[in-house]
């Protein structure tokens, strides 16, 4: 239960999860990007179908298993590695294939997990456990989450914040995507190059997607 081989594909398989979740998780904040008299309402309709869902309950708490599995075996397995290379310090012919990103997904995820505190801090927090300053209510009744991000993204520091994190964001999507599928036994050349290709658009449409919307927020 604790080899290798087992610990990549926990990490694989929730890493795929959690890219499907923020599949779903960007298309519902392009929202955000409408003009407000539509958007309001439908954002915070929205957000309180999923909370009152019984399905969306469950799958919340399978969303929250797959962030500590994924990261607790991703940091297991970076131990292991480090450990394993202890030459890493000097200098090393044998990294010349791997990038950067690759040696450092270790630290990027860190970046991400610390940004997902933060950020679980500034929404979920307040909206779901009602911790914080109170969520008032849209016109319909619902928990006015549109204003949260509203008035979040009016505040300059969270629009960078938000923005520049989008870059480490991308870069652990993209290595990620493909090593999940390394892990998973699609190895084959024509179907690597594929999967190769699958890893980078949806890195990139994340990244910029998730990059972009706090700006335009911003200057709305
Ligand atoms: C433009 C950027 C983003 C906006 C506006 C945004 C907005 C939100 C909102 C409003 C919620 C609370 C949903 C609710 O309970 O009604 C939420 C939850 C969450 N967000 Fe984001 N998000 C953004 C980016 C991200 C990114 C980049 C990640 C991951 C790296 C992420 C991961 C999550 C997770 C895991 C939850 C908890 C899911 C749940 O149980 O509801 N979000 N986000």
């Amino acid at each position: 239960m604790n080899s290798l081989f087992f610990r990549k594909m926990v990490v694989a398989l929730t890493g795929l999860f959690l890219c499907t979740f923020l599949i779903v998780h960007l298309s519902a904040n392009f929202i955000l990007l409408l003009p407000e008299s539509m958007a309001r309402e439908l954002y915070n309709s929205y957000s309180t179908t999923l909370r009152e869902s019984p399905l969306i309950k469950i799958i919340a708490y399978v969303l929250y298993a797959a962030i500590l599995l994924h990261a607790f075996y991703a940091l297991l397995i970076t131990l292991r590695n480090r450990k394993a290379k202890p030459e890493k310090y000097v200098v090393n012919h044998s990294n010349e294939n791997s990038t950067w990103t690759s040696q450092n997904m270790g630290l990027i995820g860190t970046i991400i997990l610390l940004f997902l505190v933060l950020h679980l801090a500034n929404f979920w927090a307040r909206i779901k456990l009602g911790i914080g300053e109170e969520v008032g209510l849209d016109a319909l009744g619902n928990r006015d989450v549109y204003e949260v991000a509203y008035t979040l993204f009016h505040n300059i520091y969270y629009v960078i914040f938000y923005t520049l994190i989008s870059i480490p964001l991308g870069l652990h999507l993209h290595h990620g995507l493909k090593s999940a599928f390394k892990s998973l036994g699609f190895y084959h050349k024509k179907g690597l190059q594929l999967l190769a290709k699958v890893s980078v658009i949806y890195a990139v449409i994340m990244g910029v997607g998730f990059g972009i919307i706090p700006i335009i927020v911003y200057f709305k």
